[in-house]
């Protein structure tokens, strides 16, 4: 398993992948809208992958500077790789990218990413009505500057 930046042929690996799970196929993403996100030029955010057996299954888009720390502005570990410490692998190396605040948005549906988010040490800061989609609240999340929170008290 390795942690590198996002190849032209990951995108047509993880795109349809994305839109066929959660958040983003309730959301209304499309293949076509994530990979257009992927892949587009944006010197603002950093793509990056894990790779497990030689293919993707694990995406993370850090946008950065952002607000006094970076911003998770995606986060996705695709369906056969979940629950095995990627998320939190990703999360940990996003929190190194510059310091300071580390900042993530969750749709208000998403329990799971809700509960892995506050695991991670996160607080719900606020509430963003219709931000992506009209009728669906996102939450926006904050983890202070400092270290991670240590296993036991994960
Ligand atoms: C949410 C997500 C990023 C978590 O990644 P993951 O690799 O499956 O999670 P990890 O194995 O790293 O779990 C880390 C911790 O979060 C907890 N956690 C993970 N998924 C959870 C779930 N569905 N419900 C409750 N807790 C969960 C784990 O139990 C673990 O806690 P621990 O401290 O007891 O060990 C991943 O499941 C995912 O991509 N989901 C779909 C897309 C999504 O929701 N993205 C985030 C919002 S855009």
């Amino acid at each position: 398993m390795s942690l590198r930046p996002l190849f032209a042929g990951d995108v047509e690996v993880l795109a349809p992948a994305l839109a066929a799970m959660d958040p983003w196929r309730t959301l209304g993403f499309t293949a076509a809208g994530l990979a257009a996100y992927l892949g587009h030029e944006d010197a603002a955010l950093t793509r990056m992958v894990v790779e497990r057996d030689g293919v993707a299954a694990a995406v993370v888009a850090l946008r950065r500077p952002w607000l006094r720390g970076p911003y998770i502005e995606l986060l996705g570990v695709l369906p056969a790789a979940q629950g095995g410490g990627i998320g939190r692998q990703l999360v940990d190396w996003a929190a190194v990218q510059g310091g300071g605040n580390l900042w993530a948005c969750v749709s208000a549906f998403n329990a799971p990413a809700r509960a892995f988010y506050a695991r991670a040490g996160f607080a719900e800061v606020a509430v963003l009505p219709d931000l992506v989609a009209v009728g669906q609240d996102e939450v926006l999340l904050r983890r202070l500057p400092g270290p991670a929170p240590t296993p036991a008290a994960r």
